[in-house]
């Protein structure tokens, strides 16, 4: 089988996850126990599946010049994610999320961008040049928890190239519409969503409109991660909620980047979209049983037969 690229471009954190046994807010200070020192970032999750899925990985990205880069680039290294075109920021930190998950399993971030957030000509040149470099078939993958102007170039020279751009547009506010004709795909959740569109998205109805309102923007799949671990997936041939699974969550840390990651590689294996799109609930739904987000995610034959199972429960959305 020919050997496929998955590019991730977008966040390179060193995660710092507790737990708790309380509601989040419930007093001024809360005691947490279980501290994990793990690997994340959206490009960095991303890249670790591609990897896991047995395909080329190539990550893009920055790190600082201090010991928190090792914490976030070891793991990914140890899983033969290729690094070598991740930049260091010279005099800066690693990006750091520090991540709290209560008994809901619905985690909350704290998120200091740090290296993500500084890219200069030299550094945006370097990553232009690895997608140049790189041989389709191959996708990119990418997040706006990176400066806009680097996601546009990267995006920009991956059309040229005929590569497709996968895009989770998270921070929505960073998106440039211009570019939704340029992408393959855009997987927002919820709320996300509810920002690309101006309007509430707080059913299956109003996550179908606004997929159909955002590819009419121009981008050809949207599937709308729902907060239950669902979707809503409009591509050319249909409009589909796919369920989500029955799973027992004890942490919702990176099941949204197991969902777009996941649903990158199937589409670049050659999967239909419905086929993709669960995929990704199946990878997300499954990530969401153990704690934090590499440590936490499948294997290849666990999403296919979960998604098999999801798809004989999709249902079209008509309207
Ligand atoms: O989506 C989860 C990821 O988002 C975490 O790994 C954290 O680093 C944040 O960027």
């Amino acid at each position: 089988m020919q050997r496929l690229t998955l590019l991730s471009l977008g966040s390179i954190n060193a995660d710092f996850q507790v737990r708790v046994d309380e509601p989040l807010g419930s007093r001024e200070t809360l005691i947490a126990h279980d501290l994990s020192r793990l690997s994340g970032g959206k490009a960095s999750n991303t890249a670790y599946l591609a990897a896991r899925f047995g395909h080329r990985s190539c990550l893009l990205g920055r790190v600082g010049d201090d010991e928190l880069a090792e914490q976030a680039l070891a793991p990914l290294r140890q899983a033969g994610v290729e690094i070598d075109e991740v930049g260091r920021a010279a005099g800066r930190s690693t990006g750091v999320s520090m991540i709290m998950v209560p008994p809901d399993a619905k985690k909350h971030i704290v998120l200091a961008t740090n290296a993500n957030d500084c890219w200069d000509e030299a550094a945006a040149d370097a990553m232009v040049a690895a997608i140049e470099a790189c041989e389709p078939p191959a996708c990119l993958v990418l997040d706006y928890e990176i400066p806009a102007w680097v996601v546009r170039l990267a995006i920009e020279a991956a059309a040229r190239k005929g590569i497709g751009s996968v895009l989770d547009p998270s921070f929505p506010d960073r998106l440039e519409r211009d570019l939704l004709p340029m992408l393959q795909a855009i997987t927002p959740n919820a709320s996300e969503a509810e920002a690309l569109v101006g309007h509430p998205v707080d059913s299956i109805a109003a996550a179908a409109r606004a997929a159909r309102e955002l590819q009419r923007a121009g981008t050809p799949i949207v599937c709308i991660k729902l907060s239950d671990g669902g979707c809503v997936l409009t591509s050319a041939e249909e409009t589909l909620h796919i369920p989500p699974g029955e799973v027992e969550p004890v942490d919702t840390t990176g099941a949204g980047d197991a969902f777009t990651g996941v649903f990158a590689i199937a589409l670049l294996e050659g999967l239909a979209p419905r086929e993709a799109a669960a995929w990704g609930v199946a990878a997300a739904n499954l990530a969401v049983t153990g704690y934090g987000s590499q440590p936490a995610y499948p294997e290849r034959d666990q999403v296919a037969s979960m998604a098999h199972g999801l798809l004989a429960k999709a249902r079209p959305v008509d309207g």
